[in-house]
């Protein structure tokens, strides 16, 4: 089997970078969800294949990019998809936003958990629609549970309509049980609430936990959803800006998907469906072996944080290579624990605040680097708190 190389250290600088371009050269940027890890070789290889072709003229439709994406909801999460339930989006983030236009109405209610993935503070106002927060409890081991009763009051307000859901859970790592995913399914049915699950971080689950595709639950479940994909987190590709969603029941996929025929707004390109066919299809070995190695990330996180720096709390990380620093024992307000990591330890990462209610307190550190990068962070981080 093909062998992928975690510890190597791939220079991003200089290459309009998100990550590694927006600090200065002196910080370890570890916040934006992207990995610093190489895409695969039979990613690259294909496209470099395709790319010596010379001609990139109009792609046909044949269907094998969401052929594609059926074949690794079955391989990975035993989800039997459709082909015709899937449409090419140019990421998930719109996709979210076409299903709010197509299943809400400005001034409508849309919930979603807090803390939340920060765009979805923006999108849904931006839409003219509103936020209702449902609070994540956390719990003594930092584990996160689902406040059901709250959820159910904000279900049923007249003006509800969607639930947006993360799952598994950015930012604090929360991989959502079967029972939890049929009550908040059943809720949402009872209160006539239609749900968006994004799935983005699907395939980085730990051991002891398991994925399930919300639109697998049940047929009531499946009728009343639209499930969002991107192997973009997994096989380090959100560049190519390319995503999926997977709509089991046809009149929605249609009200979905009507506006964007309609406005030929569906246009897709070779160089973002094709490394999405080939990781499919193609890497599963990859999607394991990093699995592996954000494991040893994690205990090693762990294990540094318990001996070397007890002020931070780790918590209880079940999905996402996005780990939730609880550090509030610092004393720090969110500004000064801000600056206190980006300038003093010189580590960037996203402060909790930005989350929304229950995120002040808190860092999102992303362990998705090789493991030397997360060794030298953490031994600035010590520096900085026994300072
Ligand atoms: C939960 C979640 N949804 C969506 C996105 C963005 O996805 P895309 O780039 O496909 O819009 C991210 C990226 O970090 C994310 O964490």
């Amino acid at each position: 089997m093909m062998q992928h190389d975690f510890d190597e250290l791939i220079d991003r600088k200089g290459t309009d970078c998100k990550k590694w371009d927006t600090y200065k050269d002196d910080v370890m940027p570890l916040w934006i969800a992207d990995t610093d890890f190489k895409c695969p070789q039979p990613v690259i290889d294909a496209m470099l294949e395709r790319v010596q072709h010379g001609v990139y003229g109009y792609p046909m439709n044949v269907k094998t990019f969401e052929q594609s994406i059926v074949n690794w909801q079955k391989k990975r999460f035993n989800w039997d998809v459709e082909v015709d339930w899937v449409e090419y989006t140019p990421a998930v983030i719109p996709a979210i936003v076409y299903a709010m236009r197509a299943f809400t109405n400005p001034g409508d209610n849309i919930v979603i958990q807090m803390p939340a993935y920060h765009p979805f503070h923006d999108i849904i106002p931006n839409n003219g629609r509103h936020i209702l927060g449902n609070q994540l409890i956390r719990k003594d081991d930092g584990s996160y549970a689902i406040d059901f009763e709250n959820l159910e009051e904000l279900l049923s307000k007249k003006r509800t309509t969607m639930f947006l859901l993360c799952s598994p859970h950015n930012p604090v790592g929360k991989c959502f049980t079967r029972e939890e995913l049929s009550r908040i399914s059943e809720l949402c049915l009872k209160h006539n609430v239609f749900v968006v699950s994004d799935e983005i971080h699907s395939d980085i689950i730990y051991k002891g936990n398991r994925h399930i595709p919300f639109g697998s639950l049940s047929q009531a479940a499946a009728d009343n959803c639209v499930v969002c994909v991107n192997p973009s987190k997994t096989f380090n590709i959100a560049g190519v800006r390319t995503g999926a969603v997977v709509i089991p029941n046809r009149h929605n996929h249609d009200r979905f998907y009507a506006p964007l025929e309609d406005n030929k707004a569906y246009g897709r390109t070779i160089f973002g469906t094709l490394p999405i066919e080939v990781a499919y299809n193609e890497c599963d070995y990859y999607a394991d072996q990093m699995l592996e190695y954000l494991e040893g990330n994690l205990a090693y996180l762990k294990k540094f944080v318990a001996e070397r720096i007890p002020q931070i709390k780790i918590g209880n990380p079940q999905a996402t290579y996005l780990i939730w620093l609880d550090c509030r024992e610092l004393q720090l307000s969110p500004k000064e624990l801000h600056a206190f990591f980006l300038e003093k330890a010189k580590v960037a990462m996203n402060e909790g605040s930005t989350f929304g209610p229950g995120g002040a307190g808190f860092m999102r550190m992303n362990i998705a680097c090789p493991r030397s990068r997360l060794e030298e962070a953490l031994t600035r981080i010590e520096a900085a708190v026994n300072s």
